[in-house]
């Protein structure tokens, strides 16, 4: 017996050993090839010193009391990176190539951004300064707690890409932008990577929070407005993930099978835009293939598209470990391999010697990362602060997302009349959701819920409904995940409030000692996993039971009930919508997102947001659905470093490959197209006035279409109004969408009987499409109706134009 324990023992020893062994082998091979690999480039701190010849000022960064041209801040940037090229060793210009791997998103870099999560790397022999990047879409991702300190480092949790896009406001978009970027030069962030300006191909995508719309026209006015803003602060922006990332399911290798026109058209155009109307320092290349090629390694996408046809001038960067192959990366035209690793360092080096990286490549590359670092505020020998305006920023997320919450539905309930006690329903209502998670997450201070909001306003809350929560709420806790581990574990099972069940005693007597209910429906998902239609898309059992039943007690006493859709991606609505008095879209409105709706409901705000994507009746209505992984599945995070190619045979369809057989018929086009009911359309939303459009006239001048209509306010409070500008082309050969939006502009606040004039201007290139016979645009000729409308099914006035005589 005692021999038979001793043998145990020793089987266990061993085998422990192994582990230890396994483990400290891992961790060592993971430091040398990911987290600390740079050796020789890593910064040591040294000063540089400021000198002044013939009355110039200068950083000498390279210590030899001279001026070099690069250190010239009065010469071109392009001179500069010239110079600066030509100072570099061969080993210098390739180990640009690649970032210094995952140590500081790990925390784990002294002197550091913890948290931010890639950096391009310093030269220290010629004084170029380490820069770093971080996330994301609704507010800078740094990490709030570092090590040792006691101070925080909180950013501001802005309102998701899609509430943004509701807004249709580009100049509060610019405004937004511009704080976000104030926070980045503040904390010492260089490049904030986004906005996410994919494609709503499908309600189903998990990270279509993060993105902007089903619509290519607003996605990319949008993220233009949102790019200039960062960029106003010296600090650069990376648009994201060029191109065809419309799933987070198997996305690090699917290859999305899209034909040439609906690439154009649809997946293409937002991005053209962004280069053309902001030309952001940088942009990040997607994980997936598209027509079977990665596009990090697609010269036609990186280069011959994106450079030479739109003039793009940045930087392109890989999403993080994404492509394949570092070099076919750098050759086609991506030019920084983000957060870069060992291996692809030692890959560059090995191609650049056996010839298979030309130098005219590494150059190329090179220059375009050198004239990036030396626009940045790093150069000026800007100093951080690490004190962005925090307060004042508040007061910017919460009035830009009241501007983006959309009301749906308004039965005489809102602005609340004679209200006092608010019967609170479901956990969301005390816990709101902020934004979604993984990389479009934010470390943020607070989010105020719709508890405090309501409180801080002057209502009561309901005790009876209050005491229901806080008995459920002391069995299940709720908090939002902190912490490395804990913030990677929520992204692959995002954090959302459990709901619980209301007695229809509890409903009765809440209802008879309450003025009205509000019902908070939370949804919650982000990187890694699309979401799926049972439970999520739709609402779950006791999510209808509570609507029914807190609709059947309420309107039994005549009292209203509204319900709050706090929620990153479109939700069904249509089997529900009838039973409550109002329903506010309130999307996750970032820290501040219960004030935001509160200014709602109050009418401090007079709500103005339109939806920037349909919301179906089925999600089977999408064409996309027939193409789309419908199961969930979660990423498997291995999959991001290692790739198996699989033979024909073996590709998974959804998985290994998307098939978009819907083309350009995406959202309201396919809609439309088909005559399908919709349970509320793109481009629609309330408002607590009325807007009467009058006096369009479309004249065409210099190629372009100048369309002047007059919107008054014809109700009794002030408000703004989105006006949508949409072209059709009743008389066509070809097939295209019945109407596609061309131009849109938000008013200013209108007071009542207050009329405004808008302008809004189309290229006449805008109308043309994607001739597959000609692989070109074309104008097809003869007459187009320019209709303006409230929504994509509300079109008030239309004028025919005839441009017989034009083509492109
Ligand atoms: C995401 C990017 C993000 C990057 C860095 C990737 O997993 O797809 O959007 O910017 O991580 O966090």
């Amino acid at each position: 017996m005692k021999k038979l324990i001793l043998n145990i023992l020793k089987i266990f020893l061993v085998l422990l050993g192994v582990l230890i062994l396994t483990a400290a082998f891992g961790y060592f091979y993971l430091k040398s090839k990911g987290l600390d690999f740079e050796g020789e480039y890593e910064e040591k701190g040294e000063e540089i010193k400021e000198l002044s010849i013939n009355g110039i000022r200068f950083l000498d960064r390279n210590r030899n009391q001279k001026l070099d041209v690069y250190e010239d801040a009065r010469k071109s940037l392009e001179k500069r990176a010239e110079n600066l090229l030509s100072q570099m060793t061969f080993e210098e210009k390739i180990h640009l190539l690649k970032g210094s791997g995952m140590k500081s998103a790990l925390g784990q870099a002294t002197g550091g951004v913890p948290g931010a999560v890639g950096t391009i790397v310093p030269t220290p022999r010629l004084g170029i300064p380490e820069l770093y990047l971080s996330d994301g879409p609704a507010g800078l991702r740094i990490s709030a707690i570092r090590k040792n300190e006691t101070r925080t480092y909180y950013a501001t949790a802005f309102p998701i890409g899609s509430l943004l896009a509701s807004t249709w406001n580009t100049d509060l978009i610019h405004k937004v932008g511009k704080a976000m970027g104030n926070e980045a030069l503040s904390y010492g962030i260089d490049v904030i990577l986004g906005p996410g300006a994919n494609i709503h191909r499908n309600p189903l995508c998990g990270r279509n929070f993060e993105y902007y719309s089903e619509d290519p026209i607003l996605s990319g006015n949008i993220s233009a407005a949102m790019i200039n803003g960062i960029e106003s602060n010296g600090v650069g922006s990376a648009p994201k993930h060029f191109v065809v990332n419309n799933q987070e399911t198997a996305r690090n290798y699917n290859n999305a099978i899209v034909s040439e026109r609906a690439l154009r058209e649809i997946y293409l155009k937002g991005f053209e835009i962004i280069i053309k109307k902001s030309q952001p320092w940088s942009l990040m290349s997607s994980y997936n293939k598209v027509n079977g090629e990665y596009v990090p390694e697609s010269r036609k996408l990186l280069t011959d598209i994106l450079r030479t046809e739109w003039g793009f001038e940045g930087v392109v960067m890989t999403d993080w470990f994404g492509g394949e192959d570092a070099t076919a990366s750098i050759n086609a035209g991506n030019d920084l391999l983000e957060p870069g690793t060992k291996n692809q360092w030692d890959a560059l080096k090995k191609s650049a010697k056996e010839g298979d990286l030309p130098k005219e490549n590494i150059d190329t590359s090179a220059k375009r990362i050198l004239k990036l670092i030396l626009g940045s505020k790093k150069m000026e020998g800007y100093v951080f602060d690490n004190n962005p305006k925090l307060k004042e920023h508040a007061k910017i997320t919460r009035n830009s997302a009241s501007e983006g919450m959309v009301l749906l539905k308004n039965e005489n309930m809102l602005p609340f009349k004679k209200v006092k006690n608010i019967a609170l329903i479901g956990s969301t209502s005390y816990n709101f959701i902020s934004g979604g998670t993984g990389s479009g997450d934010v470390d943020e201070a607070y989010t105020v819920a719709l508890d405090e909001a309501l409180k801080n306003t002057g209502y009561e809350l309901n005790k009876d409904a209050l005491k229901a929560y806080e008995e459920h709420q002391a069995k299940n806790p709720y908090v939002k995940p902190r912490g490395t581990i804990e913030v990677l574990r929520a992204m692959m099972n995002p954090y959302s409030p459990k709901n619980f069940d209301y007695s229809t005693k509890l409903l009765k007597k809440v209802a008879k000692t309450s003025d009205i209910a509000i019902i908070t429906i939370g949804r919650n998902s982000g990187e890694g996993f699309d979401r799926i239609e049972k439970d999520d898309f739709k609402m779950t059992d006791q999510e209808i039971q509570m609507i029914q039943n807190t609709c059947k007690e309420f309107h039994a006493l005549n009292k209203k009930v509204l319900v709050v859709l706090n929620v990153g991606g479109v939700v069904e609505t249509a089997s529900w919508k009838n039973h409550p008095d109002a329903i506010l879209l309130a999307w996750q409105g970032g820290q501040e997102g219960g004030n935001s709706v509160v200014d709602i409901l109050d009418g401090k705000i007079n709500p103005s947001g339109k939806l920037p994507m349909t919301f179906p009746i089925n999600l089977s209505d999408h064409k996309s659905s027939e193409n789309f992984p419908l199961d969930g599945e979660k990423m498997n995070i291995l999959s991001m470093f290692f790739s198996k190619e699989k033979s024909e045979d073996e590709l998974i369809k959804n998985k290994d490959y998307t098939l978009y057989e819907e083309g350009i018929y995406v959202g309201y086009r396919h809609f439309d197209k088909e005559n399908l009911n919709v349970s509320f359309p793109f481009g629609y939303g309330l408002s607590y006035t009325a807007f009467e459009y009058s006096d369009l006239k479309t004249t065409e001048s210099m190629d372009t279409l100048r369309v002047s209509v007059k919107v008054k306010n014809t109700g009794t409070v002030s408000g703004k109004e989105i006006i949508q500008a949409y072209a059709s082309k009743p008389e066509t050969e070809i097939d295209r969408p019945i109407r596609e939006l061309k131009a849109f502009i938000k008013t200013t606040l209108l007071e009542p009987g207050e009329t405004a004039e808008v302008d809004l201007k189309i290229p006449v290139s805008d109308l043309s499409y994607w001739d597959e016979t000609i692989n070109n645009w074309n104008l097809e000729s003869g007459s187009y109706a320019i209709e303006v409308g409230a929504s994509s099914r509300d079109i008030r006035l239309s004028q025919e134009i005839d441009l017989k005589n034009k083509s492109l």
